[in-house]
């Protein structure tokens, strides 16, 4: 009998692309990131970690430091860290990190984020970090990686082999991660109630259905990936969290659309990105923050005066959005910590669908490598 199948055909498991299948294995690499770390209480639980109050209280800042998607990841992070632990955390991207004269010092937290555990930016940013005293968390994809080796601890997000240059599942992995990580330290320090870290973890539990849910949205995204295929420019628009998720969103849609896509704080816009929205601009629009929810639907009303078509993504119980979106796609309540985890994957197919009817190679996008160890 004839063989129809390649051998990477056969590793896609039945998937067109390596991306497609990715997005998909996020309920399962979402799982196993969660469970090793939730202890049968709903209490969050690092191996080795043994941190003390008093480690934590000798801690005066968190830097956080990334390159791509794993940097905004950290961004993420950083509105989960000034919650739950009261310490202030500042992002930068790692290649500035290593340029500048940082004030990072004994008492400084450093983590990096790497998918791959070998992004020569991030790898020299952790060991500058170092020499200036820092102590250190890596999270990253890669056992035994560069980077896991070199920090002081290493958490890992259990995505599996990540094989589409365009992150998805280390993405939403790392989150997790990030997310867990913050609860941890914020149940050591006594910055948190106990029945909140329950809440959060109990709800990322659930987590893996409510992505399979999500993943329903798949041919709305298909038939929304036609509506933007042809455009120039594409806005990404979010408040809070929602602006760090936006900007995952808009370079998720240059990488594999080559489409000009770009986030803006939607409080910003009116200091200069307005002048840009007509009706050529689409915007996506990310709504799942309640405290400045309102604000986001102004937000909207704005460029929708404009002339833009908007596609809002926000709860399915959230009755306000469709009043004044184009078109809305729908998320499960949850949590609003855990809603960035949810509100990116749309965000991700959008991406795929839009770059698939550019005919462009989805999971080889050019000019882009998996991962970059020069500089
Ligand atoms: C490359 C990849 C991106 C990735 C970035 C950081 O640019 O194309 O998808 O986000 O590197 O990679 P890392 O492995 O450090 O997470």
């Amino acid at each position: 009998q004839e063989v129809t199948w390649t051998a990477e055909a056969a590793e896609k498991n039945g998937y067109p692309h390596f991306m497609l299948k990715e997005i998909y294995e996020q309920p399962k690499a979402v799982c196993d990131t969660t469970t090793i770390h939730v202890d049968k209480d709903g209490m969050v639980c690092f191996d080795n970690l043994n941190w003390t109050k008093a480690d934590l209280e000798n801690i005066d800042n968190i830097l956080i430091t990334a390159c791509g998607t794993a940097y905004h990841a950290g961004l993420v992070a950083k509105h989960y860290i000034e919650r739950f632990v009261k310490i202030p955390v500042e992002v930068d991207i790692a290649s500035e990190y290593r340029y500048r004269q940082p004030l990072t010092s004994e008492r400084t937290l450093c983590i990096v984020v790497s998918q791959s555990g070998e992004t020569l930016d991030t790898l020299e940013a952790l060991k500058e970090a170092k020499r200036l005293g820092a102590r250190s968390i890596a999270v990253t994809n890669s056992i035994g990686s560069s980077i896991a080796r070199e920090a002081d601890y290493t958490i890992y997000t259990l995505a599996g082999p990540e094989i589409a240059v365009a992150s998805t599942k280390a993405y939403t992995t790392q989150l997790v991660a990030l997310l867990l990580l913050s609860l941890y330290m914020g149940q050591i320090k006594g910055t948190i109630r106990p029945e909140l870290i329950k809440d959060i973890t109990s709800a990322l539990l659930t987590l893996p259905d409510k992505i399979t849910e999500v993943l329903k949205e798949k041919d709305h995204m298909e038939k929304l990936a036609d509506s933007l295929k042809d455009a120039k420019d594409i806005f990404y628009l979010g408040r809070s969290i929602d602006y760090a998720i936006a900007m995952e969103g808009a370079l998720k849609l240059k990488e594999i659309s080559y489409i000009h896509a770009e986030a803006y704080a939607a409080g910003e816009l009116k200091h200069g990105t307005l002048a840009l929205i007509t009706k050529e601009t689409p915007v996506i629009a990310v709504a799942t923050q309640s405290h400045v929810a309102s604000k986001m639907y102004s937000n909207i009303q704005e460029v929708r005066a404009r002339g833009a078509e908007v596609i809002g993504i926000g709860y399915d119980d959230d009755p306000e959005l469709e009043k004044y979106a184009t078109d809305t796609v729908r998320i499960p309540r949850v949590d609003e910590f855990i809603a960035p985890i949810l509100s990116v994957i749309p965000m991700q197919l959008l991406a795929y669908f839009t770059g698939i009817k550019r005919e462009n190679d989805v999971d080889k996008p050019r000019n882009l490598a998996k991962s970059v160890t020069v500089e």
